[in-house]
């Protein structure tokens, strides 16, 4: 398959400086591109936490950069280890990262050897993205329509996109012809930064409002829904943004095909099943307003979890960069990733 990069794959919202870790604010995204600086592992701690830079793979390449700050000044590498694990909960691509920081500092390494360290982590990334792209494209039917869910795409990543970047593949190896996004409430992934990448590349996209995927299903016009992942547990069970659940409910009922795509670095053998994933519940202030503006009766209350979990008999394919899990279970992921 061949694909233009040139043209699909020209963000990079994380960037090493040398002495700093620059991030694009996705905060204010689109409204605004702007980038703010870490210069410690507390800073690059808050980036996260806040959102300033979001998505599995992304968080875990960022945490990276925050021990490297951290060694860098010779400030506590076991306290930054902490913290940087404890910025969010689900994306298990957080702990994993920082768990290849942690042998390395146990194997003796210095700055320059944890910098490199970092260095490989995005690099691989970026490279498992275009892998699975390709994977996953593969599995596309030409003339295809295909709905997504959150954000996947470069921002999310260290470049080209998990299911964003099966998407982008799809599109230009002509099997996607139209692409919807689902816009994520509260956080709106979707309408704010989805729709930002796929505008910026020229690809067909249509917002949905997340209560319009059924009647999208019904309709006929997608064949695929395709979305990312924070955590895949031994069995398959797949943790995503809120809302992907009922996303693979509805494509079931419909006859449309659910694809996850997400590299090795997600994938959690050590997690048995999805009951086992920690759930991050975040401010019900974010459900509460609209940018910053209450719209909800003051006294009123509200649940916020930001992660659910699609059991593994509602996927139809895992697409990781070792290989593509079809109808997943314990023993086909144990294949794979055991
Ligand atoms: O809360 P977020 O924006 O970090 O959640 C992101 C998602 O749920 C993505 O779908 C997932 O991290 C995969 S990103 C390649």
């Amino acid at each position: 398959m061949t694909m233009d990069y040139d043209r699909y794959d020209r963000i990079r919202a994380v960037q090493w400086q040398g002495d700093r870790l620059r991030l694009l604010d996705q905060r204010l995204l689109p409204r605004e591109e702007r980038w703010i600086d870490c210069l410690d592992a507390g800073q690059v701690t808050q980036a996260i936490r806040d959102l300033a830079v979001r998505g599995a793979p992304a968080i875990g390449i960022t945490a990276a950069w925050g021990v490297v700050l951290a060694a860098k000044q010779g400030a506590s590498q076991d306290l930054a280890l902490a913290q940087l694990r404890a910025a969010r909960p689900t994306a298990v691509n957080l702990m994993w990262a920082l768990d290849r920081m942690k042998v390395c500092i146990a194997a003796g390494a210095d700055a320059a050897a944890l910098e490199r360290e970092a260095q490989a982590i995005q690099d691989e990334d970026l490279a498992a993205n275009r892998h699975m792209g390709e994977l996953g494209a593969g599995l596309i039917a030409p003339h295809s329509g295909v709905l997504t869910h959150c954000n996947t795409g470069s921002l999310a990543t260290a470049g080209f996109g998990t299911a964003l970047g099966v998407i982008r593949a799809g599109v230009s190896a002509g099997r996607i012809e139209q692409v919807y996004a689902g816009e994520t409430r509260p956080w709106q992934q979707g309408a704010r930064l989805t729709m930002w990448e796929l505008v910026r590349d020229g690809i067909p996209a249509k917002l949905i409002a997340d209560s319009a995927a059924s009647h999208l299903m019904r309709s006929g016009t997608v064949q695929w829904v395709i979305v990312g992942a924070d955590r895949i547990a031994a069995n398959g069970d797949t943790a995503n943004k809120i809302g992907t659940y009922q996303l693979a409910i509805a494509a079931r009922h419909h006859g449309v095909k659910f694809m996850v795509v997400a590299p090795s670095s997600t994938v959690d053998m050590a997690t048995p099943s999805g009951e086992d994933i920690d759930i991050e519940l975040r401010d019900p202030a974010e459900l509460l307003a609209v940018a910053g503006q209450r719209t909800v009766v003051e006294g009123a209350e509200a649940w916020n979890p930001v992660f659910d979990v699609t059991p593994a008999e509602l996927i139809d394919a895992i697409v990781t960069e070792r290989g593509v899990i079809e109808r997943p279970n314990t023993l086909a992921m144990q294949a794979l990733f055991g």
